[in-house]
């Protein structure tokens, strides 16, 4: 089939060209002398995307999901009272993956379109006297409804009662496109992984973790091995790995650091901004909404386009893929079919991101959706023009 397939989910994004060269190199000695040379500047650079001083990274060959339980096994243990909440598939699962630990977990049911509930959260911390809580969760960004959180909100909540637990954040789908700030907001654990915001294919589990939370594997007492932070410190810290390490992602990872370091992370998150708000232009001109529910949720890298009543969002997603070659992403769990996703996170610009609002376009009226052709294009073409600026300086 002539041209190719264009993919707009939330992760796994498109690794730039560059990213892909730096990867398509011969495997390599993962214990040879002058890796530590590579692997140090590395893991100290990977500290300035999370934006800490005095944390530490780790990162597993695993996915988000693996960082989640490297975070969850190293710091906290079985009977551990944990303050979490859910409001998508994600923040669901991370819930799931804590109660199958045996952690005493008390999880807010949000509505899927809100995101962390931050007063409820202070009520609750405020009213933890004994302090029972060891660990408060945060989604930063929930990708199954396009819905980001106020991370500084919650450490305020916990500092204005003096509250120690911990802060957990998922940053899978916000690291390195949204603005995190590790040491400001006060952040014991932030995970995320390599296909989303640093544009590397699955395959890295990343976890940054402060002080605090490494003083943790002190009373650990959750079985890990392959998830062990001792092992990891170990190791990394001579430059080397307690396993084979995935070189080639490793590789790639340096240059995904190159590219947002050139760019300069604010750039990227303004790009991102603008990215999101041309996407929410053209929803907007199609007289739908996002599914987040009010303007302050709104997630700079993933929008779920809610459909109107008597549609199904995910046949859109079928469709383009069908007939125009577009991976758009289906709604999930509790929202199935209520909405479809549009990634827009990643390697992106002004013309990429008109790409998977022109398929979705052409496949909603194909399927009868009560939409003016080029109406959403335009609009955010109109964004995009009213907002350009010149990539060279003459
Ligand atoms: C917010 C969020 N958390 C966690 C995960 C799980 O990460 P992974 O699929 O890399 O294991 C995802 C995956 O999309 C996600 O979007």
């Amino acid at each position: 089939m002539p041209g190719r397939n264009f993919l707009f989910i939330p992760g796994p994004t498109t690794v730039p060209r560059r990213i892909q060269n730096a990867m398509n190199i011969e495997q390599e000695d993962m214990r040879a002398m002058d890796l530590p040379a590579f692997t140090k500047p590395l893991y100290e650079d990977m500290k300035k995307v999370f934006k800490t001083k005095t944390g530490r990274v780790f990162i597993f060959p695993a996915s988000g999901t693996g960082g989640w339980e490297s975070a969850v096994a190293n710091t906290l243990n079985a009977g551990d009272k944990v303050l979490m909440s859910g409001f998508g598939h994600f923040s669901n699962l991370w819930v799931d993956l804590c109660q199958r630990w045996g952690l005493d977990v008390h999880a807010l049911e949000e509505d899927w379109g809100d995101g962390v509930p931050v007063e409820k959260y202070a009520e609750i911390l405020a009213a933890d006297k004994k302090h029972e809580i060891k660990a408060v969760f945060a989604t930063q960004n929930e990708t199954a409804t396009g819905v980001a959180s106020d991370i500084a909100g919650v450490r305020k909540a916990l500092d204005a009662c003096n509250h120690p637990a911990l802060l957990f954040v998922d940053g899978v789908s916000s690291v390195g496109s949204i603005d995190f700030r590790m040491d400001e907001w006060g952040v014991d654990i932030c995970v995320s992984g390599s296909q989303k915001g640093f544009m590397l294919p699955t395959g890295l589990g990343i976890v940054c973790a402060s002080e605090k939370a490494l003083a943790c594997r002190e009373g650990s007492t959750l079985p890990k091995t392959f998830f062990d932070w001792n092992d990891q410190i170990k190791t990394n810290d001579l430059g080397f790995f307690p396993y084979t390490p995935p070189m080639n992602l490793l590789r790639g990872l340096r240059e995904s650091l190159n590219m947002l370091f050139e760019e300069g992370l604010d750039n990227v998150f303004a790009r991102h901004h603008r990215m999101a708000n041309a996407v929410r232009a053209a929803v907007s001109a199609w007289g739908m909404r996002p599914i987040a529910n009010e303007e302050k949720w709104y997630s700079d890298t993933v929008t779920a386009v809610k459909v109107p009543e008597g549609f199904d969002g995910n046949e859109v997603v079928r469709h383009a893929y069908n007939y125009y070659n577009l991976a758009l992403s289906i709604s999930l769990a509790k929202i199935a079919g209520q909405a479809f996703r549009i990634g827009h996170l990643g390697d992106m610009n002004e013309l990429m991101v008109l790409t998977p609002i022109n398929g979705a376009e052409m496949s909603m009226k194909d399927l009868g959706y009560p939409i003016e052709l080029g109406s959403g294009v335009a609009a955010a073409q109109e964004y995009l023009r009213s907002t350009a600026k010149p990539r060279i300086q003459q």
